[in-house]
C-alpha cells in the first residue's frame, strides 16, 4: 500500500474513533478458517497479540473464536473504544497503550501476532523482529487488509475515482501505483490468500466508514464534509433504496 507519506499521522485515528468503530466492516468468517489452516494455530485457547488493534474490530473477532488477546495500540482514543466494547470474562482482552515497534511484552508469550489493517503504519523491519521475539517457536505472524474490490463494480470504481480526485493523500485501488503492503517479503515462510466477500451496508454507515480513514481525518472539516456530501448524492442516485452491496476482498498474509 502506498502509505509512506502518511505514516506520521498514526494518531490521527483518535479523532475518528467513533466513526471507525461504527462504520468500518468486520472480517468474514472465511479469513479465520484460512488463518487456522495457514498458521496451524487453533484460535480456541491461543494467545494473540493484536498490534494496531484500534477500536477492536479484529480483537473482538479473535476473542469470539476463543483467543485470549493482548491488544496493542498507541492511540488512546481508539484503545478506549476497544476497552469500553470488551466484555468481562474469559477469554481475557488486555489492552496495552504502546507502539508495535517496541512491544512491552516478554519473549515467547504469543501463539499469533496479528496486524489487521495496521502493519503499514509500523516500521517494516523492527515490527517483524518484535513479532518474532514475542512469538513462541510454533507461532505465526498474520497481516490482513479488508479492501473494496473496485474492479468488481462500476459504481465502486466511480466512488474510488471520486476519492482519488478529491483527497490529496488518498491511497487505494484508484491510484495507479497502489499495491498491497510488501509484508510477504518480511517473513521467512509466507502464504498469501485473497478472500472475496460481499458487504451489505446502508449508505450512511458506508459514509461513516469513509469518515474514519486517516486521509479524511487529515483534511479540513469543510473539505471532508463536501466530499462526503458528493459521495452521498452519487450513491443515493445510484441506489435509491439506500443499501449497498459492496464487493470486498481480504488480503491475508501469514508468516513465521
Ligand atoms: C486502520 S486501523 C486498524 C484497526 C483494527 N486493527 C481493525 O482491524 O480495524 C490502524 C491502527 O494502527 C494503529 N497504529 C498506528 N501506528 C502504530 C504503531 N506504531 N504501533 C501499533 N499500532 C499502530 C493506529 O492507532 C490504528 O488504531
Amino acid at each position: 500500500m502506498n502509505t509512506g507519506p502518511i505514516k506520521g499521522l498514526a494518531r490521527v485515528f483518535d479523532r475518528v474513533a467513533d466513526a471507525y468503530d461504527a462504520g468500518r466492516p468486520g472480517y468474514p468468517d472465511e479469513i479465520f478458517r484460512a488463518l487456522g489452516e495457514l498458521t496451524g494455530v487453533d484460535l480456541d485457547g491461543a494467545t494473540t497479540v493484536d498490534v494496531g488493534a484500534g477500536t477492536g474490530i479484529m480483537t473482538r473477532a479473535l476473542r469470539a473464536r476463543g483467543s485470549r488477546v493482548i491488544a496493542v495500540d498507541p492511540g488512546a482514543g481508539m484503545l478506549a473504544r476497544l476497552v469500553s466494547r470488551s466484555e468481562d470474562g474469559p477469554p481475557a482482552v488486555v489492552a496495552v497503550l504502546a507502539d508495535g515497534n517496541a512491544l512491552p511484552l516478554a519473549d515467547g508469550v504469543a501463539d499469533l501476532v496479528t496486524y489487521a489493517q495496521s502493519w503499514h503504519w509500523l516500521d517494516p523491519v523492527v515490527s517483524i523482529a518484535e513479532a518474532r521475539r514475542v512469538l513462541r517457536p510454533h507461532g505465526a505472524i498474520v497481516g490482513c487488509w479488508n479492501l473494496n474490490h473496485a474492479a468488481q463494480a462500476d459504481w465502486l470504481a466511480a466512488y474510488e475515482a471520486r476519492l482519488a480526485a478529491a483527497v490529496p493523500t488518498y491511497y487505494g485501488p484508484a491510484v495507479e501505483q497502489w499495491s498491497v503492503p510488501p509484508i510477504a517479503s518480511a517473513f521467512d515462510v509466507i502464504e498469501e490468500r485473497w478472500i472475496p466477500w460481499t458487504r451489505l451496508v446502508g449508505i450512511e454507515d458506508f459514509l461513516l466508514g469513509l469518515r474514519s480513514h486517516s486521509y479524511m481525518a487529515a483534511m479540513s472539516p469543510g473539505a471532508a464534509d463536501e466530499l462526503v456530501e458528493w459521495q452521498r448524492v452519487e450513491l443515493r442516485e445510484a441506489f435509491p433504496e439506500g443499501v449497498l452491496s459492496v464487493p470486498m476482498r481480504v488480503y491475508l498474509a501469514v508468516g513465521r
